[in-house]
């Protein structure tokens, strides 16, 4: 681990909102009286009803309750919209920058009220009422904003798919959230690719009916439209008005579902609520990306993913911000696109996974260099840990070394950033997430649940709630309870492993759980090993990560076929076909070894930890093996491990 110190640049000192001292002073402040705290920064979002009620949060096992604001009415797409038409109407909102560089337009606030506005009235012309679940299956173009905030603003929830996932998978979210309408579009484009999104949901509709379909016309592909379910978008928008207002939202009505992979089962629907969430989205977009008004704000992520919903969509234009939306990939037409379209837009702010900057790594520092990136004044990383060669080379190279980094830690649970440096307050270590934000109460904690103080290393908790926090698991508050508050009572447990050094700053170290995360994707292992036994050949699946250069965690499969069925090449590669049609491309296995017996103990659980060392091809420390019901089948697994260094 580095522990060189990356002292905070002057000129920021002076500028950003926040110095060293005002953060202790607000820290301090937010954790002796949060109710106090938060109902000052609650007044950030406009309010249609103002709340008297701040928090009431129980983490009493079997009584998991979050409520915030709770008596305060307010609209999410009011906020993101309407309140800035008086001062920002002609100011740019959204700059969205298309697959082919020589395609991009700028929206203002004003064009996205009306684009706002007409979608809401598709929608309810289209039969969604407040309350309903609207599937949203979208490239990143800028109907998917106008859907989500159309969604926020008759009281819809929606539930976002990631337009990489499979027709299956699009289909269990669909049956999970009950939804009647999907709105999707007729291609998508990435890398001068097709990706054929209707198509998609066609055969999802297979499975799980739905009422209607609404699409966007994106490519002008040839797609197939079914009678009586299907209409397109630009159809139905010439037949509405301009105009439609906001409903009026109580603070705990839901905003949106968003799957999210866990350790064992099927994604789970994570629920956000309205009013909290966009007060925290909304605070901690503005202090962790320090943002000033005027300043281009670019997040890489997908919609699809939380970092999209809160980072894309609600924080910035909550804040009045300039956010770009950028529909294609780092490495088309050239790899130094990132970097083309951070001249292009004179971006300032550059938010990204450590997954893109390693695989940018590889190809040299000539692609950044040929690039002049002087609006750039910070940088920003999500979605899984920095190693601090990538976190090095992303500072020196990307940023001229005069821009800080923001190594942002949070899930698609807590909704916002939670562990953080401040540029302007935070000296920076590279690799470390540093100091927690506002109303953060991070511990560790050992197996016995015992509070770690100092230096220490264990797993990580949040001892309070915090207004972003997911509120349950859609349809299934009992598992919310128990994945998140049975392991360690009254306290939110995140699943990962952490470090805090004498500084007091947080490391994080992984999950702890069996959740991997490959190039920033969460991915359950249960869900894969289920993928492959769906396959008439196989009979057994265990399923692990690795590490990997690029990804950070590659997903390592050890498979046990059917009696009488043999191995072969043909058959891997099958298999890597088979779980991209069951889940999609980003549950790919990596490697599959092969293995005629799984490492088991005799009551016959598998012993993971044996797979992990042998994916790791760490095989020497493998530890205690006398009790597994039959030793041998670990002499086979080394001798046939797919990782050999
Ligand atoms: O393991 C942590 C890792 O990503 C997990 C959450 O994944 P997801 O819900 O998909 O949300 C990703 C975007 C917020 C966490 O449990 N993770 C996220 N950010 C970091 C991280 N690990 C280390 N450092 C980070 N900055």
């Amino acid at each position: 681990m580095s522990e060189k110190i990356y002292e905070v640049p002057a000129a920021w000192a002076k500028k950003a909102h926040l110095t060293d001292a005002k953060y202790k002073k607000m820290y301090a402040a937010s954790i002796k009286d949060p109710d106090k705290f938060w109902a000052e920064q609650g007044k950030r979002i406009d309010w249609f009803k103002p709340y008297s009620k701040v928090r009431n949060v129980s983490y009493k096992p079997g009584k998991v309750s979050i409520k915030w604001y709770e008596d305060g009415t307010t609209n999410v797409s009011y906020n993101c919209v309407d309140r800035h038409l008086a001062t920002r109407a002609k100011q740019t909102a959204i700059i969205w920058e298309g697959d082919d560089p020589s395609e991009s337009k700028k929206i203002s606030y004003g064009q996205l009220y009306t684009e706002v506005c007409k979608f809401a009235n598709v929608l309810k012309a289209n039969g969604v009422k407040k309350g309903d679940r609207v599937t949203i299956y979208m490239p990143m173009i800028p109907e998917a904003t106008y859907a989500m905030l159309a969604c926020a603003r008759i009281g819809a929830v929606h539930s976002v798919v990631f337009g990489g996932f499979s027709p299956d998978s699009i289909a269990n979210r669909i049956e999970d959230a009950t939804s009647e309408m999907v709105i999707t579009a007729d291609e998508g484009l990435r890398g001068g690719r097709k990706v054929p999104l209707k198509a998609n949901v066609d055969a999802a509709a297979e499975k799980a009916p739905v009422k209607t379909v609404i699409v966007v016309k994106r490519t002008g592909g040839d797609v197939a439209m079914k009678d009586g379910r299907d209409v397109w978008y630009h159809e139905e928008a010439a037949k509405v008005s301009g105009h439609c207002p906001p409903a009026e939202m109580k603070a705990e009505d839901p905003l949106f579902i968003l799957y999210t992979s866990g350790s064992t089962g099927k994604p789970k629907g994570v629920l956000h609520t309205t009013g909290g969430y966009l007060v925290y989205v909304a605070m901690t977009h503005q202090y962790v990306f320090d943002y000033h008004d005027g300043e281009i704000y670019w997040c890489t992520a997908d919609v699809g993913w939380v970092t999209g919903h809160s980072y894309i969509v609600y924080g910035p234009l909550a804040n009045g911000a300039t956010t770009l939306m950028f529909e294609g990939i780092p490495t088309y037409p050239t790899i130094s696109r990132f970097w083309d379209v951070v001249d292009k837009h004179k971006v300032n702010t550059f938010y990204t996974a450590p997954t893109a900057i390693r695989s940018l790594m590889g190809a040299g520092e000539e692609p950044v260099k040929r690039t002049k990136r002087k609006s750039l004044r910070l940088l920003g990383s999500v979605g899984e840990p920095i190693n601090p060669e990538a976190w090095e080379w992303y500072h020196r190279v990307v940023g001229d070394d005069r821009c800080p980094i923001v190594d942002t830690w949070w899930q698609t649970e807590t909704g916002g950033i939670m562990i953080t440096p401040l540029p302007g307050a935070t000296r920076l270590k590279p690799g470390s997430a540093t100091r927690p934000f506002f109303g953060v109460k991070p511990e560790l904690v050992d197996a016995e649940g015992k509070v770690l103080e100092g230096a220490a290393e264990g797993n990580l908790v949040i001892a309070e709630s915090w207004p972003g926090q997911m509120r349950t698991v859609y349809g299934d508050h009992k598992r919310f309870e128990e994945t998140y508050f049975s392991a360690y009572p009254n306290k939110y447990f995140t699943g990962d492993g952490c470090r805090r050094d004498a500084d007091g700053y947080y490391w994080i170290t992984g999950r702890v759980d069996d959740v991997i995360n490959v190039s920033g994707h969460r991915m359950g292992t249960a869900e894969v090993e289920s993928a492959l036994v769906s396959h008439p050949m196989v009979s057994e699946a265990a399923v692990v990560g690795y590490p990997h250069d690029i990804k950070g965690q590659g997903i390592y499969a050890y498979v046990t076929l059917m009696t009488g069925e043999k191995s072969s090449e043909a058959l891997r590669k099958e298999l890597v076909a088979h779980v991209r049609k069951e889940i999609g491309p980003i549950a790919s296995p990596d490697l599959i070894q092969f293995a005629p017996g799984l490492p088991k103990t005799r009551s016959g659980k598998i012993m993971r930890r044996i797979l992990r060392k042998i994916a790791e091809d760490e095989f020497s420390a493998l530890g205690d093996t006398s009790t597994l019901a039959d030793p041998a089948v670990v002499d086979d697994l080394i001798a046939n491990r797919q990782n050999k260094r």
